[in-house]
Protein backbone atom coordinates (compact mmCIF):
# COMPACT_ATOMS: atom_id res chain seq x y z
CA UNK A 1 0.00 0.00 0.00
CA UNK A 2 2.81 2.40 -0.19
CA UNK A 3 2.25 4.65 -3.23
CA UNK A 4 4.79 7.40 -4.22
CA UNK A 5 2.98 9.59 -1.68
CA UNK A 6 4.88 12.14 1.51
CA UNK A 7 5.68 9.33 3.74
CA UNK A 8 7.25 7.66 1.06
CA UNK A 9 8.81 11.06 0.23
CA UNK A 10 9.47 12.25 3.69
CA UNK A 11 9.56 9.11 5.83
CA UNK A 12 12.98 9.58 7.86
CA UNK A 13 11.48 13.16 8.95
CA UNK A 14 8.17 12.24 10.05
CA UNK A 15 7.82 11.48 13.77
CA UNK A 16 5.32 8.28 12.91
CA UNK A 17 5.38 4.57 12.32
CA UNK A 18 6.06 3.82 9.25
CA UNK A 19 5.14 -0.05 9.30
CA UNK A 20 1.98 0.17 7.39
CA UNK A 21 1.97 2.89 5.31
CA UNK A 22 -1.50 3.70 3.49
CA UNK A 23 -1.05 6.58 0.64
CA UNK A 24 -3.13 7.50 -2.45
CA UNK A 25 -0.23 9.26 -3.76
CA UNK A 26 -0.79 12.73 -2.18
CA UNK A 27 1.27 15.52 -2.23
CA UNK A 28 3.76 16.89 -4.80
CA UNK A 29 1.25 19.57 -5.25
CA UNK A 30 1.82 22.02 -8.08
CA UNK A 31 3.00 25.81 -7.09
CA UNK A 32 2.21 28.06 -9.85
CA UNK A 33 3.28 31.65 -9.91
CA UNK A 34 0.39 34.37 -10.04
CA UNK A 35 1.10 37.38 -11.22
CA UNK A 36 -2.26 38.64 -12.29
CA UNK A 37 -3.52 37.80 -9.02
CA UNK A 38 -0.61 39.46 -7.54
CA UNK A 39 -1.60 42.55 -9.19
CA UNK A 40 -5.31 41.97 -8.24
CA UNK A 41 -4.37 41.95 -4.60
CA UNK A 42 -1.69 44.76 -5.54
CA UNK A 43 1.18 45.89 -3.10
CA UNK A 44 4.05 44.45 -5.36
CA UNK A 45 4.41 41.25 -3.80
CA UNK A 46 5.57 37.98 -6.35
CA UNK A 47 2.72 35.65 -5.61
CA UNK A 48 2.53 31.55 -6.05
CA UNK A 49 -0.05 29.72 -4.99
CA UNK A 50 0.40 26.19 -3.57
CA UNK A 51 -2.30 24.45 -5.14
CA UNK A 52 -3.11 21.47 -2.73
CA UNK A 53 -7.10 20.93 -4.16
CA UNK A 54 -5.19 18.79 -6.27
CA UNK A 55 -4.34 15.90 -3.84
CA UNK A 56 -6.42 12.73 -4.42
CA UNK A 57 -9.49 13.77 -2.44
CA UNK A 58 -9.09 17.08 -3.57
CA UNK A 59 -8.12 19.10 -0.17
CA UNK A 60 -4.51 19.26 1.65
CA UNK A 61 -6.17 17.06 4.03
CA UNK A 62 -4.92 13.90 2.61
CA UNK A 63 -1.34 14.87 3.48
CA UNK A 64 -2.35 14.36 7.45
CA UNK A 65 -4.60 11.46 6.87
CA UNK A 66 -2.10 9.30 5.16
CA UNK A 67 -0.18 8.97 8.45
CA UNK A 68 -3.12 9.59 10.92
CA UNK A 69 -4.41 6.35 8.97
CA UNK A 70 -1.23 4.54 8.66
CA UNK A 71 -0.54 5.16 12.52
CA UNK A 72 -4.18 3.71 12.98
CA UNK A 73 -3.36 0.86 11.34
CA UNK A 74 0.15 -0.08 13.27
CA UNK A 75 -1.86 0.26 16.25
CA UNK A 76 -4.64 -2.04 15.50
CA UNK A 77 -7.88 0.40 14.80
CA UNK A 78 -10.39 -1.32 13.28
CA UNK A 79 -12.30 2.03 13.00
CA UNK A 80 -11.41 5.52 12.61
CA UNK A 81 -13.99 8.42 13.45
CA UNK A 82 -13.62 12.28 12.54
CA UNK A 83 -15.85 15.97 12.98
CA UNK A 84 -15.73 17.43 9.76
CA UNK A 85 -16.62 20.51 7.68
CA UNK A 86 -16.23 17.96 4.95
CA UNK A 87 -12.91 17.50 3.35
CA UNK A 88 -11.54 15.27 6.52
CA UNK A 89 -14.80 13.31 6.41
CA UNK A 90 -14.20 12.70 2.95
CA UNK A 91 -10.25 12.24 3.35
CA UNK A 92 -10.59 10.24 6.16
CA UNK A 93 -13.39 7.56 4.45
CA UNK A 94 -10.73 7.39 1.53
CA UNK A 95 -8.10 6.41 3.83
CA UNK A 96 -9.93 3.67 5.60
CA UNK A 97 -11.43 2.30 2.61
CA UNK A 98 -7.99 1.86 1.41
CA UNK A 99 -6.88 0.46 4.61
CA UNK A 100 -10.14 -1.53 5.16
CA UNK A 101 -11.30 0.08 7.92
CA UNK A 102 -14.56 1.08 9.29
CA UNK A 103 -15.00 5.05 9.07
CA UNK A 104 -18.00 7.24 11.21
CA UNK A 105 -17.70 10.91 10.22
CA UNK A 106 -20.10 13.79 11.79
CA UNK A 107 -20.73 16.40 10.09
CA UNK A 108 -22.79 19.82 10.95
CA UNK A 109 -26.42 19.47 8.55
CA UNK A 110 -26.73 21.10 5.79
CA UNK A 111 -23.86 22.90 6.13
CA UNK A 112 -21.30 21.29 4.17
CA UNK A 113 -20.95 21.26 0.33
CA UNK A 114 -22.14 18.89 -1.90
CA UNK A 115 -18.43 17.36 -3.61
CA UNK A 116 -17.72 16.62 -0.19
CA UNK A 117 -20.70 15.11 0.56
CA UNK A 118 -20.43 12.75 -2.10
CA UNK A 119 -16.79 11.87 -1.57
CA UNK A 120 -17.47 10.32 2.28
CA UNK A 121 -20.45 8.67 1.08
CA UNK A 122 -18.87 7.15 -2.20
CA UNK A 123 -15.75 5.84 -0.14
CA UNK A 124 -18.23 4.59 2.13
CA UNK A 125 -18.27 6.10 5.83
CA UNK A 126 -20.96 6.27 7.76
CA UNK A 127 -21.71 10.16 7.49
CA UNK A 128 -23.63 11.32 10.76
CA UNK A 129 -25.72 14.30 10.07
CA UNK A 130 -25.81 16.32 13.66
CA UNK A 131 -27.63 19.19 14.69
CA UNK A 132 -25.45 21.44 15.62
CA UNK A 133 -22.07 23.28 14.44
CA UNK A 134 -18.35 21.57 13.60
CA UNK A 135 -17.28 22.51 16.94
CA UNK A 136 -20.12 20.42 18.62
CA UNK A 137 -19.33 17.63 16.68
CA UNK A 138 -15.32 17.40 17.59
CA UNK A 139 -16.35 17.39 21.16
CA UNK A 140 -19.06 14.48 21.08
CA UNK A 141 -15.95 12.55 18.35
CA UNK A 142 -13.45 13.23 21.10
CA UNK A 143 -15.52 11.98 24.09
CA UNK A 144 -16.38 8.83 21.73
CA UNK A 145 -12.79 8.07 21.26
CA UNK A 146 -11.88 8.11 24.76
CA UNK A 147 -14.47 5.24 25.59
CA UNK A 148 -14.71 3.11 22.44
CA UNK A 149 -12.09 1.26 20.49
CA UNK A 150 -12.28 3.87 17.65
CA UNK A 151 -9.34 5.92 16.71
CA UNK A 152 -9.91 9.85 16.37
CA UNK A 153 -8.01 11.19 13.01
CA UNK A 154 -8.89 14.99 13.69
CA UNK A 155 -5.74 17.17 13.90
CA UNK A 156 -6.14 16.78 17.80
CA UNK A 157 -4.26 13.37 16.54
CA UNK A 158 -0.47 14.88 16.46
CA UNK A 159 0.12 11.93 13.53
CA UNK A 160 -2.42 14.23 10.60
CA UNK A 161 0.22 17.37 11.57
CA UNK A 162 3.09 15.26 10.91
CA UNK A 163 1.85 14.63 7.36
CA UNK A 164 0.53 18.43 6.97
CA UNK A 165 3.88 19.40 7.96
CA UNK A 166 5.52 18.29 4.28
CA UNK A 167 3.52 20.82 2.70
CA UNK A 168 6.12 23.46 4.38
CA UNK A 169 8.93 21.63 3.00
CA UNK A 170 7.46 21.10 -0.43
CA UNK A 171 6.64 25.22 -1.15
CA UNK A 172 10.70 25.67 -0.14
CA UNK A 173 12.02 23.08 -2.07
CA UNK A 174 9.80 23.95 -5.11
CA UNK A 175 10.70 27.99 -4.80
CA UNK A 176 13.98 27.22 -3.75
CA UNK A 177 14.09 28.93 -0.84
CA UNK A 178 11.88 29.59 2.19
CA UNK A 179 8.93 32.37 1.32
CA UNK A 180 8.50 36.21 2.63
CA UNK A 181 5.08 35.64 3.71
CA UNK A 182 2.51 32.19 3.50
CA UNK A 183 -1.22 33.20 3.59
CA UNK A 184 -3.49 30.48 4.54
CA UNK A 185 -7.10 30.04 5.59
CA UNK A 186 -7.37 29.43 9.20
CA UNK A 187 -9.98 27.56 10.66
CA UNK A 188 -9.78 24.49 13.29
CA UNK A 189 -6.07 25.89 12.80
CA UNK A 190 -4.30 22.25 12.55
CA UNK A 191 -2.70 23.75 8.95
CA UNK A 192 -1.45 26.70 10.54
CA UNK A 193 0.44 25.19 13.00
CA UNK A 194 1.82 22.03 10.95
CA UNK A 195 3.29 24.71 8.36
CA UNK A 196 4.88 26.20 10.96
CA UNK A 197 6.07 23.38 12.42
CA UNK A 198 7.64 22.52 8.76
CA UNK A 199 9.32 25.61 8.65
CA UNK A 200 10.78 25.65 11.96
CA UNK A 201 12.13 21.98 11.60
CA UNK A 202 14.03 23.47 8.77
CA UNK A 203 17.66 23.45 10.01
CA UNK A 204 17.13 21.70 12.82
CA UNK A 205 18.14 17.90 10.92
CA UNK A 206 14.47 17.62 10.77
CA UNK A 207 14.11 18.39 7.83
CA UNK A 208 14.94 17.45 4.45
CA UNK A 209 16.44 20.52 2.81
CA UNK A 210 18.68 23.64 3.61
CA UNK A 211 16.89 26.01 2.10
CA UNK A 212 17.10 29.79 4.08
CA UNK A 213 16.42 28.03 7.24
CA UNK A 214 17.71 29.44 10.90
CA UNK A 215 18.38 33.17 9.69
CA UNK A 216 15.20 33.13 7.75
CA UNK A 217 11.26 32.32 7.93
CA UNK A 218 7.82 32.96 6.45
CA UNK A 219 5.82 35.61 7.72
CA UNK A 220 2.31 33.72 8.35
CA UNK A 221 -0.84 35.40 7.57
CA UNK A 222 -3.69 34.03 8.91
CA UNK A 223 -7.48 34.60 7.72
CA UNK A 224 -10.64 33.95 9.12
CA UNK A 225 -14.05 34.24 7.99
CA UNK A 226 -15.51 37.58 9.86
CA UNK A 227 -18.46 35.10 11.49
CA UNK A 228 -15.97 32.80 12.59
CA UNK A 229 -12.58 34.87 13.69
CA UNK A 230 -12.44 33.72 17.47
CA UNK A 231 -8.37 34.19 17.05
CA UNK A 232 -9.01 37.45 15.80
CA UNK A 233 -11.58 38.94 18.48
CA UNK A 234 -9.73 36.49 21.35
CA UNK A 235 -13.37 35.37 21.84
CA UNK A 236 -14.87 31.77 21.67
CA UNK A 237 -17.75 32.07 18.40
CA UNK A 238 -20.81 30.13 19.86
CA UNK A 239 -22.86 30.36 17.06
CA UNK A 240 -20.18 30.69 13.83
CA UNK A 241 -21.52 31.66 10.40
CA UNK A 242 -20.02 31.80 7.31
CA UNK A 243 -20.74 30.66 3.46
CA UNK A 244 -17.19 29.58 3.71
CA UNK A 245 -18.67 26.49 5.11
CA UNK A 246 -14.83 24.28 5.46
CA UNK A 247 -13.78 27.34 8.19
CA UNK A 248 -17.03 27.87 10.05
CA UNK A 249 -15.76 27.18 13.50
CA UNK A 250 -15.96 29.00 16.68
CA UNK A 251 -13.41 26.83 19.04
CA UNK A 252 -10.00 25.83 17.02
CA UNK A 253 -8.79 22.44 19.11
CA UNK A 254 -5.30 23.82 17.46
CA UNK A 255 -6.14 27.98 19.01
CA UNK A 256 -3.05 27.88 21.66
CA UNK A 257 -0.75 26.66 18.91
CA UNK A 258 -1.63 28.89 16.31
CA UNK A 259 -1.46 32.16 18.36
CA UNK A 260 2.33 30.25 18.90
CA UNK A 261 2.66 30.38 15.60
CA UNK A 262 1.85 33.78 14.37
CA UNK A 263 3.63 35.33 17.58
CA UNK A 264 7.19 33.41 16.67
CA UNK A 265 6.61 33.97 12.95
CA UNK A 266 5.90 37.79 13.74
CA UNK A 267 2.81 36.86 11.01
CA UNK A 268 -0.59 38.60 11.18
CA UNK A 269 -4.29 37.23 11.35
CA UNK A 270 -7.32 39.12 10.38
CA UNK A 271 -10.95 38.41 9.37
CA UNK A 272 -12.37 38.69 5.90
CA UNK A 273 -16.05 38.83 4.67
CA UNK A 274 -17.56 36.32 2.90
CA UNK A 275 -18.20 39.27 0.39
CA UNK A 276 -14.14 39.28 0.35
CA UNK A 277 -14.06 35.82 0.39
CA UNK A 278 -16.32 35.25 -3.05
CA UNK A 279 -13.99 37.90 -4.72
CA UNK A 280 -10.99 36.55 -4.04
CA UNK A 281 -12.34 32.93 -5.01
CA UNK A 282 -13.79 34.45 -8.66
CA UNK A 283 -10.61 36.37 -9.15
CA UNK A 284 -8.04 33.45 -9.03
CA UNK A 285 -10.46 31.54 -11.06
CA UNK A 286 -11.13 34.19 -13.91
CA UNK A 287 -7.42 35.51 -14.18
CA UNK A 288 -5.25 32.53 -13.36
CA UNK A 289 -7.26 29.60 -14.23
CA UNK A 290 -7.25 28.19 -10.94
CA UNK A 291 -10.58 26.76 -9.18
CA UNK A 292 -10.57 26.63 -5.33
CA UNK A 293 -13.09 26.36 -3.20
CA UNK A 294 -14.57 29.72 -1.18
CA UNK A 295 -12.68 29.02 2.05
CA UNK A 296 -9.47 28.41 -0.07
CA UNK A 297 -9.64 31.83 -1.28
CA UNK A 298 -9.60 33.80 2.09
CA UNK A 299 -6.00 33.63 2.35
CA UNK A 300 -5.77 35.61 -0.93
CA UNK A 301 -9.07 37.74 0.12
CA UNK A 302 -6.49 38.46 3.93
CA UNK A 303 -3.57 39.50 1.64
CA UNK A 304 -5.92 41.91 -0.19
CA UNK A 305 -7.15 42.84 2.61
CA UNK A 306 -3.50 43.56 4.83
CA UNK A 307 -2.24 45.46 1.55
CA UNK A 308 -4.79 47.95 1.48
CA UNK A 309 -5.25 48.56 5.18
CA UNK A 310 -1.72 49.23 5.03
CA UNK A 311 -1.33 46.48 7.85
CA UNK A 312 1.57 44.52 6.11
CA UNK A 313 3.91 45.92 3.40
CA UNK A 314 4.25 43.29 0.21
CA UNK A 315 6.54 45.08 -1.73
CA UNK A 316 9.17 42.87 -3.41
CA UNK A 317 8.07 39.91 -1.23
CA UNK A 318 8.08 36.33 -2.44
CA UNK A 319 4.72 35.42 -1.17
CA UNK A 320 2.48 31.61 -1.11
CA UNK A 321 -0.55 31.89 -0.87
CA UNK A 322 -2.21 28.09 0.22
CA UNK A 323 -5.42 27.11 -1.72
CA UNK A 324 -6.36 24.30 0.56
CA UNK A 325 -9.35 22.48 -1.48
CA UNK A 326 -10.52 21.77 -4.90
CA UNK A 327 -13.44 24.51 -6.48
CA UNK A 328 -15.07 21.11 -7.50
CA UNK A 329 -15.97 20.44 -3.94
CA UNK A 330 -18.78 22.97 -3.97
CA UNK A 331 -20.20 23.42 -7.29
CA UNK A 332 -23.14 25.32 -5.59
CA UNK A 333 -20.68 28.11 -5.00
CA UNK A 334 -19.36 27.99 -8.53
CA UNK A 335 -23.05 28.43 -9.80
CA UNK A 336 -24.51 30.68 -7.60
CA UNK A 337 -22.29 33.38 -8.93
CA UNK A 338 -23.35 32.53 -12.71
CA UNK A 339 -26.97 34.15 -14.15
CA UNK A 340 -28.96 31.67 -16.32
CA UNK A 341 -27.43 29.53 -18.72
CA UNK A 342 -29.41 30.37 -22.14
CA UNK A 343 -30.34 27.46 -24.12
CA UNK A 344 -30.74 28.05 -28.04
CA UNK A 345 -31.65 26.44 -31.22
CA UNK A 346 -28.59 24.11 -32.71
CA UNK A 347 -27.91 26.16 -35.57
CA UNK A 348 -24.50 27.71 -36.49
CA UNK A 349 -26.41 31.24 -36.40
CA UNK A 350 -28.26 31.15 -33.96
CA UNK A 351 -24.00 30.17 -31.83
CA UNK A 352 -22.62 33.07 -33.78
CA UNK A 353 -25.39 35.72 -32.71
CA UNK A 354 -25.04 34.79 -29.74
CA UNK A 355 -21.14 34.47 -28.96
CA UNK A 356 -19.32 37.94 -28.61
CA UNK A 357 -15.48 37.41 -29.58
CA UNK A 358 -14.49 40.84 -29.07
CA UNK A 359 -17.02 41.35 -25.79
N1 LIG B 1 -9.50 25.19 3.98
C1 LIG B 1 -10.28 24.13 3.80
C2 LIG B 1 -10.73 23.83 2.40
C3 LIG B 1 -10.65 23.30 4.89
O1 LIG B 1 -11.41 22.24 4.66
C4 LIG B 1 -10.21 23.64 6.17
C5 LIG B 1 -10.58 22.82 7.33
C6 LIG B 1 -9.39 24.76 6.31
C7 LIG B 1 -9.06 25.51 5.21
C8 LIG B 1 -8.87 25.20 7.64
O2 LIG B 1 -7.86 24.36 8.08
O3 LIG B 1 -8.90 23.62 10.19
O4 LIG B 1 -6.49 23.24 9.74
O5 LIG B 1 -7.36 25.53 10.17
N2 LIG B 1 -11.38 21.87 7.28
C9 LIG B 1 -11.68 20.93 8.39
C10 LIG B 1 -12.55 19.80 7.89
C11 LIG B 1 -12.15 21.58 9.61
O6 LIG B 1 -13.28 19.21 8.70
O7 LIG B 1 -12.49 19.47 6.72
P1 LIG B 1 -7.62 24.18 9.64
Amino acid sequence: MGGQGIIHRYGPWLNIDRSHPVSLGEGNTPLIAAPKLAAWIGGGAELHIKYEGLNPTGSFKDRGMTTAISQAVTEGAKAVICASTGNTSASAAAYAARAGLKCFVLIPDGKIAMGKLAGSIAYGAQVIAIQGSFDDGLRLVREIAETEPIALVNSVNPARLEGQKTAAWEVCEQLGGMPDWLALPVGNAGNITAYWMGFTACGDHACPFTCGHRTKRPRLLGAQAAGAAPIVTGKRVDHPETKATAIRIGNPARWEQALTALKESNGHILAVTDVEIFDAYQAVARLEGVFCEPSSAAGLAGLRKAVVSGEVNLEGQRVVAVLTGHGLKDPDSALAGSGKILAIPATRDDVLQTIKVNG
